[in-house]
């Protein structure tokens, strides 16, 4: 058994050896000031955060860039649209090749607009085409709710009842996640009921990761349209949208992208869709063809791009943020950051497991295999409601967690920023949070 000294050592010399060093100095990481008493001095300073699954942290060189726009706002007015450093009309266009690189798609397949929730219903618009012989919708029983909303009102908004028309996969009984096994088997039995799946590539609550590939193809033999929720894996998993085959996809750019609350979503439409003029769609401005957009035509002119699902002139000061993160992604790159992703959270795997191993109930029910998950480790605690559990970790240890009710705790090791000794810091703490309930210290 190694003593805290040496194992915090180990993670430190852990930090000091991995190839890819941590961007963390390049992000404001929230202080950990309060609370430091009961834990001692490894705690000061800054907090551990693990909560980029929910809202990544914000990178320093934000505040250049949109003081760079509102510069340009302030100096040129509308002018800016042609004028500005990086011109507002085209904007969205610095944003498509990085966002395609980033979700394995080309160019032409992806836009950047609107927040999450909207354009999962965009997409609906043009891909949720039931029949009353086909009009089900497949998603995960553990679905985000407003993933499980959205399909709810888009079934209504067609004439069925939700509560027949969506089908919610659960895991097999006694077992925590939905296996990819799970899915592939009910579109093998399924008999041509499915008109859409919408699944979370990477689950919120579990953290699993399906098999993309496989559970598209399936989708497709049955006869389905297979879309993705992306919220989760963008800038966690490596994508290849467009090998997978994907119809489409969306996600938000807020977590492990760190692009602010509520930042923009992209949005990714598979190429052999793009030309089809007859496929159901809202229309707006910037829906129409660029050149001519300011003729100012009363009909849309079509574009052969995910463009042409744009409705709005774009936010820019929305925008800037998303381009700041892109930046970082590809300097970093992908692959090199899955692979550090794996490092962290296989570490923390290790160490949790030495948590858990003492006490029963508390449990990692995250998938083992690090080929099926992304970064995050999702801790069960038995009959405890956790959220004064991750207040503790939080104020006496400065470790940001999140509780998902009734007895989950996330924790998600962002490699742009974690460390391994944030690791150690977070199963550390939560050892000693455990601890403390069990003796009856904590209520
Ligand atoms: C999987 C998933 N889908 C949808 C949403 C909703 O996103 P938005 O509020 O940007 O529409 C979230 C938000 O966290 C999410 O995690």
């Amino acid at each position: 058994m190694t003593t805290s000294t040496s194992a915090e050592q180990q993670a430190l010399d852990l930090d000091a050896a991995d190839p890819l060093p941590t961007r963390r100095a390049e992000f404001h990481v929230p202080p950990h000031s309060a609370g430091d008493h009961t834990a001692g001095d490894h705690t000061a300073g800054d907090a551990a955060y693990f909560a980029g699954n929910s809202l990544g942290l914000q990178p320093k060189a934000l505040r250049g860039r949109l003081g760079a726009e509102l510069d340009d706002w302030a100096r040129l007015g509308v002018e800016g649209h042609l004028e500005a450093q990086r011109p507002w009309l085209s904007y969205h266009e610095l944003l498509r090749g990085p966002a395609a690189r980033l979700v394995g798609a080309r160019p032409e397949e992806v836009v950047v607009m609107n927040s999450l929730t909207v354009n999962l219903h965009l997409m609906m618009v043009s891909f949720y085409r039931p029949t009353p012989r086909r009009h089900a919708i497949l998603i995960e029983d553990s679905a985000f709710p407003s993933d499980s909303y959205a399909v709810r009102s888009q079934a209504a908004f067609h004439g069925y009842d939700p509560d027949e028309a969506v089908i919610r996969l659960a895991p097999r009984p006694g077992e925590a996640v939905l296996r990819t096994d799970d899915v592939l088997d009910f579109l093998r039995a399924d008999s041509g009921s499915v008109a859409l799946i919408l699944l979370g590539a990477v689950n919120y609550y579990t953290g699993e990761l399906f098999d993309m590939d496989a559970i598209t193809a399936a989708g497709h033999e049955a006869g389905a349209v297979v879309g993705w929720d992306l919220a989760h894996a963008a800038g966690n998993v490596p994508l290849r949208l467009h090998e997978a085959g994907a119809d489409w996809a969306a996600w938000c750019s807020y977590k492990y992208l760190n692009a602010g609350p509520g930042s923009l979503s992209g949005v990714f439409v598979h190429e052999r869709h793009l030309a089809h003029r007859t496929l159901p769609k809202f229309a707006g401005w910037w829906s129409t063809e660029a050149g001519t957009r300011f003729q100012m035509a009363p009909t849309v002119t079509p574009v052969d791009t995910a463009d042409s699902w744009q409705l709005s002139n774009p936010p820019i000061l929305a925008m800037a943020p998303v381009l700041v993160s892109l930046e970082m992604f590809e300097a970093t790159g992908m692959a090199a950051l899955r692979a550090k992703s794996m490092r962290l959270t296989g570490y923390l795997e290790e160490l949790l497991d030495e948590t858990c191993a003492k006490r029963p109930g508390v449990s990692v029910i995250t998938p083992r295999d690090p080929r099926r998950r992304g970064a995050q480790l999702s801790v069960r605690i038995g009959g405890r409601d956790v959220g004064p559990l991750t207040a503790r970790l939080s104020h006496d240890f400065g470790v940001i967690a999140d509780a998902r009710r009734p007895d989950v705790i996330r924790l998600a090791p962002a490699p742009m920023y974690n460390t391994f000794h944030d690791c150690w810091r977070a199963a550390t703490a939560l050892t000693a949070v455990l601890d403390g309930l069990a003796t009856g210290l904590d209520g």
